[in-house]
């Protein structure tokens, strides 16, 4: 097989999709706006949901990316040869445009032509959707595989090639994925492509977008079908070049050099590669959360708790090769620099990001020393009972930590587990590892309810009242513009169901007047009963006419407007409530620093009714 770098990977996709007239199109933030269904943007086609669902794209119907994604679903499994929490897209789209007779015979070029990844065609096995009560068997996609040169034994039906957004709302239809055969002997007469013996790896995904699942489950044919395809970029460049794990690649491997040579210690010594991998994978992820256009840091909650526990993971892998304190902007400054081109958000930000970083290194230092004292009294609280039933001769010292405890030193104090047991050990001690497994389990199956309940909770994502608080936004946004100036800008924004979030540039609190004025003047707007209207026009002329907007196009491109009437002319993808009147009225509940320079409003509408 041919090898290629990362720049080569990304050059050919573009090239081969530009040839076939398709627009590439910048990667959307990682955050996604005005979605609260989900933390980050877990896959291409996040952000083009509207699109898909119907609304026109200002740049056409045939779209290319390279999109920047992050799951944290597998936090845990980082460390093994495969997973990753941050990772690199590669898509293009049809909004109603080619389908399936289409797009097959193009995946079977770009695989396996010289000009691109090159793949001898019988080293290629493929999926097709097997057929449910919702949709038949893709016979159609296998006939289209066959007709190209796939031998038909290399050509599996499974039942669960579908696909859907993580909350199970939205665009969906079968999929057809495509797969190199390493040529290892099928492990069961079953053997398939979706089992995980190491005979088949995944390369890429053709989503063939007939059908949408509403808000209340019920499901429905879209108006006109798509394709979203997705190669997840890590693990196309790790199989191409024959590496046993993406850490291997060009992205991760100077990374690595680095941590070798700080620490003295070897990736290859098994005892050691995890915690390589785990401080490769976790520092790029905060890398670009925290350089991303809607800049996250560390908290206590949301994106910014991810971000932190990233972090945090990091550090105490750090440690655990023995490095010393301060080295992660280093770290980040080598991702920023090899990433920039792609990313220029990286650029702007890095001294945020570097800050930040520091900042987060410092605060878990100072946990760390809470932790120890918390483990001198464990073992102190050990000692003292032993002592004190030691009249006893039937008993038998205790020498072990439970495993409560040394899951709170984890969990609590931030303290790695093999940190604890090597302290113990110092002191003659044992740790109780089952029961700190056990522990763990039970608190990851916690953590995988609440994250359900992240999802649950996005069943509103598309619901009116999201909708609703979206043009409460541009409300406010026009009221603070109104009484502090045009130089007031939006600076990140979050919906629930229930309140929206508005961060904007101003730099101290607002008085109790000056909230009642803001108030007053969205809620006057909300009584005009003003009609929301959304207009198409070309993006310098939209400028021209002093629309506001934070996007980046082209002058000619066309951008989708929300006008509220004379209050608000705002580029915006939308969607938004009919009539300002739906909205009830509007209240602000909280105002809080998000960092210098930013403030944050929480608000809610329809008080009168709850
Ligand atoms: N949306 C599809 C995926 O992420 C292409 O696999």
């Amino acid at each position: 097989m041919k090898k290629f770098t990362r720049r080569e990977l990304i050059d050919k996709w573009f090239k081969f999709y530009t040839d076939k007239k398709h627009v590439i199109i910048p990667s959307a933030s990682i955050v996604p706006e005005n979605d609260p269904s989900v933390l980050f943007t877990t896959a291409g086609m996040h952000p083009l949901v509207p699109y898909l669902l119907g609304q026109p794209h200002p740049k056409g119907k045939r779209l290319c990316d390279l999109q920047k994604c992050v799951r944290t679903g597998d936090i845990d499994e980082v460390g093994d040869e495969s997973h990753l929490t941050f990772f690199e897209m590669l898509g293009n789209w049809s909004l109603g445009d080619y389908f399936k007779e289409q797009m097959i015979p193009w995946s079977y070029e770009f695989l396996t032509s010289k000009e691109y990844l090159g793949i001898d065609k019988d080293k290629l096995a493929v999926t097709v959707f097997a057929g449910n009560d919702i949709a038949p068997r893709d016979d159609l996609s296998a006939k289209l595989w066959e007709a190209q040169g796939i031998k038909k034994e290399n050509i599996y039906y499974l039942k669960d090639n579908w696909w859907i957004l993580g909350s199970g709302i939205g665009p969906c239809g079968p999929d057809s994925e495509m797969f190199i055969d390493t040529g290892k002997p099928k492990c069961s007469p079953h053997c398939n492509p979706s089992c995980d013996c190491g005979k088949f790896l995944e390369l890429w995904n053709d989503v063939f977008m007939e059908y949408k699942v509403n808000p209340d489950k019920s499901i429905e044919k879209l108006a006109h079908p798509n394709v979203d395809t997705g190669m997840g970029l890590e693990r196309t460049l790790c199989k191409l070049n024959g590496y046993k794990s993406a850490y291997e690649t060009e992205i991760f491997a100077p990374i690595i050099k680095y941590l070798e040579n700080i620490s003295g210690k070897t990736y290859e010594n098994n005892q050691f590669t995890s915690s390589f991998r785990i401080i490769a994978d976790h520092l790029r992820a905060a890398t670009f959360i925290i350089g991303d256009e809607q800049g996250v840091s560390p908290s206590n909650l949301g994106q910014g708790y991810v971000l932190r526990r990233l972090i945090r993971r990091a550090i105490r892998h750090l440690k655990i090769l023995g490095i010393s304190n301060g080295h992660l902007g280093e770290i980040a400054k080598m991702y920023i620099d090899y990433f920039k081109q792609d990313y220029p958000e990286l650029n702007v930000n890095s001294q945020k990001i570097i800050e930040e970083l520091n900042k987060e290194e410092e605060k878990f230092l100072k946990t760390i020393e809470l932790g120890n004292r918390e483990f001198e009294k464990v073992l102190n609280g050990i000692e003292r009972k032993n002592q004190f039933m030691s009249k006893d001769a039937n008993y038998i010292p205790e020498t072990t930590i439970s495993g409560k405890s040394a899951f709170r030193l984890y969990d609590t104090f931030g303290f790695p587990i093999e940190l604890t047991a090597e302290m113990a050990k110092e002191r003659g001690y044992t740790v109780d590892m089952e029961g700190f497994n056990e522990a763990f389990r039970q608190h990851q199956e916690l953590a995988r309810t609440t994250n359900a309940g992240v999802f649950k909770g996005g069943l509103a994502d598309d619901s009116i009242w999201t909708t609703r608080l979206h043009t409460a936004c541009h409300l406010l946004l026009a009221g603070l513009r109104k009484l502090f100036g045009k130089q007031v800008e939006q600076k990140g924004s979050n919906i629930t169901s229930e309140r929206l979030r508005f961060d904007f540039n101003f730099d101290r609190k607002l008085t109790d007047e000056e909230v009642k004025e803001i108030e007053d003047f969205v809620n006057t707007a909300i009584n005009r009963a003003i009609p929301v209207e959304r207009i198409e026009m070309p993006f310098a002329e939209a400028k021209n006419k002093g629309a506001y907007g934070v996007l980046k196009a082209q002058d000619n491109d066309i951008v989708s407007i929300y006008k509220i009437g004379d209050v608000d002319f705002q580029i915006c993808g939308g969607p938004h409530a009919k009539n300002t009147s739906e909205l009830i009225d509007f209240k602000i509940i909280k105002q809080e620093a998000v960092s210098s320079g930013i403030r944050r409003i929480k608000a809610v509408i329809n008080t009168k009714n709850v």
